[in-house]
């Protein structure tokens, strides 16, 4: 299936760690209401353990490779139009980016750095920060993510200063214009 075949539908979500994809996806839920759907969550119920068990008991590709799958999965013509809220890493592999720019209106929302360390430092649900130094981690994977969301997305929204009720309102307006050349 490719971009020409089927029209994207849903919007998705994508962003380094506490960006606030989980946040707008509930807003933007709650307004359009289109199924929420949180990669994080599902792998989270479908393995039946948290993110950072999967990390610990069979390592990250393992993780990877179910973020891939559950990507394919929701690549489905007959489902209904979404709202997705990946995980920061998800745009990693090239395979990913197709996959995501298929599926629908990819939004990147981009938070500052003080946004995402104050956010990250609140709890230890995150393998990747579990090193000595979060901050240095997060700007190197910051750094090499940057030109990977730049390209995975359809609309970037630097996000300082708004809430997630304002981040709605401005992404619903593009996305309104975005599905309207699609059609
Ligand atoms: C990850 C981000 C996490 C989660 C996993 C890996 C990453 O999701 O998928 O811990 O590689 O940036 P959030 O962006 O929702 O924290």
């Amino acid at each position: 299936m490719n971009e020409s075949q089927t029209p994207p539908k849903s919007i998705v979500l994508i962003g380094f760690m506490g960006s606030g994809k989980s946040t707008v996806g509930r807003e933007l839920h709650q307004r359009l209401g289109y199924p929420l759907v949180d990669m994080d969550q599902v792998i989270e119920q479908r393995a039946r353990k948290s993110i950072a068990a999967i990390f610990a008991d069979e390592g990250e590709q393992v993780f990877r490779d179910r973020e891939t799958s559950l990507l394919e999965e929701l690549d489905d013509p007959t489902a209904p139009r979404r709202i997705i809220s990946t995980g920061g890493g998800v745009i990693g592999r090239e395979v990913n980016r197709a996959l995501l720019r298929q599926l629908g209106y990819v939004v990147w929302l981009n938070a500052p750095m003080s946004v995402i360390l104050d956010r990250t430092s609140k709890n230890r649900e995150r393998p990747l920060l579990h090193t000595d130094d979060p901050a240095a981690k997060i700007a190197a994977l910051m750094e090499t993510r940057r030109p990977l969301y730049d390209e995975a997305a359809h609309l970037r929204v630097d996000t300082a200063g708004l809430d997630s009720k304002e981040l709605a309102t401005g992404i619903l307006e593009s996305a309104r214009y975005f599905f309207t050349g699609h059609l």
